[in-house]
């Protein structure tokens, strides 16, 4: 029997115009309105995160946005701060594996990213997680290990408490291909677990949630999320669809 409450984010990465989003929004609510075993979060592009707020207002479904800038104000075009997104959302996508690949996001601006979250109360979603190249050379523990290092270093654990880890090996997103439930517990169990356990004590690393992220689908959810340290999942493709979403949450039952 599990003690840490299950939790699903949706990534809807760079996806749904605003007329969109609200249809999904409207579809998500009434089908997910009795769920309160599973913490449910959607994280919307910038551009519908005002939506998403207003239609989800009163329900058990949280708004996250998907990046943020670590600085509090000032001439980042096209930027956006903590302090803006906490009038929209509760969470934070931090270090995204396509952020890292494509916008140059680093262990060291994941960190930076995390304090600035942390600090206005916004909840981190930590992505972590090895390309197929370094899966295949065998430096999975290596690389993802790292990144939770150096993603949270410098965190005392009452901020450590508040973030949220999603380990998302690159050769598994959008590819269809899924880690097996047994691949991705035992990165889970046996490499980021211990280190959370060994950067902010038992107590707290035990309490931390660990999700999974890549071709979830309702068809393995349950199997993935029935494994001892995977504590629910970041879903990508599969979030766009009102039935595919309630079918994953439904497997964190
Ligand atoms: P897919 O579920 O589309 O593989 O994406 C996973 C992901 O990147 C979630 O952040």
């Amino acid at each position: 029997m599990k003690t840490r409450r299950p939790i699903v984010a949706g990534n809807w990465k760079m996806n749904k115009t605003l007329a969109e989003a609200g249809e999904l929004l409207e579809g998500l609510v009434p089908e997910l309105k009795d769920v309160d075993s599973v913490g449910i979060i959607v994280c919307t592009p910038y551009t519908n995160l005002a939506v998403a707020k207003e239609k989800l207002a009163g329900t058990n479904i949280k708004v996250g946005a998907q990046n943020l800038h670590w600085e509090k104000s000032g001439a980042f075009t096209g930027e956006v701060s903590a302090d803006m997104l906490k009038d929209f959302c509760e969470y934070v996508i931090i270090g995204h594996s396509e952020r890292r690949a494509m916008f140059g996001e680093t262990d060291e601006t994941v960190n930076k990213k995390v304090f600035a979250s942390l600090e206005v109360g916004l909840m981190p979603i930590v992505c972590v997680g090895e390309t197929l190249e370094e899966n295949e050379a065998g430096q999975t523990a290596e690389v993802v290990g790292r990144m939770v290092r150096e993603g949270l270093k410098g965190l005392d654990q009452e901020k450590a408490a508040r973030v949220v880890v999603a380990y998302e090996p690159v050769w598994a997103i959008g590819t269809g291909k899924t880690a097996t439930p047994e691949q991705a517990n035992d990165v889970h169990k046996n490499v980021i677990r211990p280190i959370l356990r060994e950067m902010f004590g038992e107590a707290v690393g035990d309490g931390m949630r660990i999700l999974y992220g890549g071709s979830v689908k309702p068809g393995n959810a349950k199997e993935l999320f029935g494994m001892s340290d995977i504590d629910g999942g970041l879903i990508g493709g599969a979030s766009l669809k009102v039935a595919d979403f309630v079918g994953i949450v439904e497997g964190a039952f």
